[in-house]
């Protein structure tokens, strides 16, 4: 790793990319598995179809289709980086991480750091936070931030509460030192009291004999993820010093249409300006946000310029928010 002997003043997304398996169930599908409707799950999530890994894929493949394709939109290669952060928690192995299984996927031989953050659905927050802050510190010039995940691995296919809102997929950024912002800032959040309401049983230590399928209290978790991403709207605006309406893109965490329509009317933001994939990829945890982003950046509707906000709610819980100023992609 190259070691920077000065701090470096501001982070830029470079290029972004992303990856969805081939397979895709509909709604339509899923009600000849459990009993719901298509019409039951769009009205009540905004869901149609969801994208599942198959058997040849997983975390890491997917990780890896992503970042090549942010690596090529950046115009770098994966020798250039500094630094590897993979927000995922579905790794294909209890270790190495994934981001290592990445680092020899791309075949980066400079001994740059690479590890996991595990903040479920606001992962890729958290993981982007994390790359933001150490090349800020001087500790990076370049790094590759990485949401992946195979949540249908830890789906219960017949709990019908549930399994309608999990997809798989893989969302990338490479970020770089820069004179000009860039990232405008982060805000995190966890408080680990509310195990009960959403967690996965099975683990290392307690037992990888238990259940290893998501289990929630929707409802509660709802009311929960609606009030608190209407406090981070307020909290990161006054922070870092912008009004709601200098806001041009929210780019949410794709869990339910509806807390996300609740934090556009928050920000008096009309749907056309939030970018939905919820829709089309269901909820893919911390792939969510880069998969949301790289497909508003290839269609040409976030432009250089454009202000976005990202927030997301997850498991832990964990809530956490970024602001960011876009800039033209590809080199420097
Ligand atoms: N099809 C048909 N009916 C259903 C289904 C289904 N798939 N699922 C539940 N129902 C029924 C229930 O049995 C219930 O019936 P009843 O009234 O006869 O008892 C009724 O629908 C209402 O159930 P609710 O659970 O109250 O439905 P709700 O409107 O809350 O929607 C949902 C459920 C979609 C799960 C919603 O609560 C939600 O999106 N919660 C938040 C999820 C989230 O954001 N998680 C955080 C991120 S995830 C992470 O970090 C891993």
């Amino acid at each position: 790793m190259r070691m920077p002997p000065e701090v470096n003043k501001h982070v830029q997304v470079a290029g972004t990319g992303s990856a969805l398996p081939e397979r895709i169930m509909t709604n339509a599908e899923l009600s000849r598995m459990v009993d719901t409707s298509d019409e039951w799950i769009v009205e009540r999530t905004g869901i149609r179809q969801r994208h599942i890994a198959g058997e040849d894929e997983s975390t890491a493949s997917l990780a890896w289709q992503a970042s090549v394709r942010a690596l090529e939109a950046a115009g770098m290669q994966a020798s250039d980086l500094d630094l590897i952060v993979v927000a995922t928690t579905t790794p294909d192995l209890v270790f190495p991480s994934t981001a290592c299984l990445l680092q020899a996927k791309l075949g980066i031989e400079n001994h740059c750091p690479a590890f996991d953050v595990q903040a479920v659905c606001s992962g890729f927050v958290y993981a982007l936070a994390t790359a933001d802050n150490f090349i800020r510190a001087g500790q990076a010039r370049t790094a590759l931030v990485v949401g992946a995940e195979t949540m249908s691995r830890i789906t219960d296919w017949t709990d019908r509460s549930n399994c309608i809102l999990w997809g798989d997929g893989a969302g990338a950024v490479v970020l770089r030192a820069a004179e000009e912002p860039g990232i405008l800032g982060t805000v995190l959040h966890a408080d680990g009291r509310y195990r009960d309401l959403l967690h996965v049983e099975a683990g290392v230590s307690s037992g990888l004999d238990k259940s290893r399928a998501v289990r929630m209290q929707g409802n509660a978790v709802f009311r929960f993820a609606v009030n608190t991403l209407d406090q981070i709207v307020d909290e990161t605006l006054t922070r870092f010093g912008l009004q709601k309406s200098d806001v041009s893109w929210l780019v949410p965490h794709q869990a339910n249409i509806r807390i996300i329509q609740a934090t556009a009317k928050k920000l008096g933001m009309s749907m056309d300006r939030v970018v939905l994939t919820v829709d089309q990829h269901a909820n893919t945890s911390a792939a969510s946000i880069p998969l949301a982003l790289d497909t508003a950046v290839r269609d040409g509707r976030i432009r250089p310029g454009d202000v976005l906000l990202m927030e997301a709610f997850g498991g832990g819980f964990t809530w956490g928010s970024a602001l960011i100023r876009w800039t033209q992609q590809g080199g420097a």
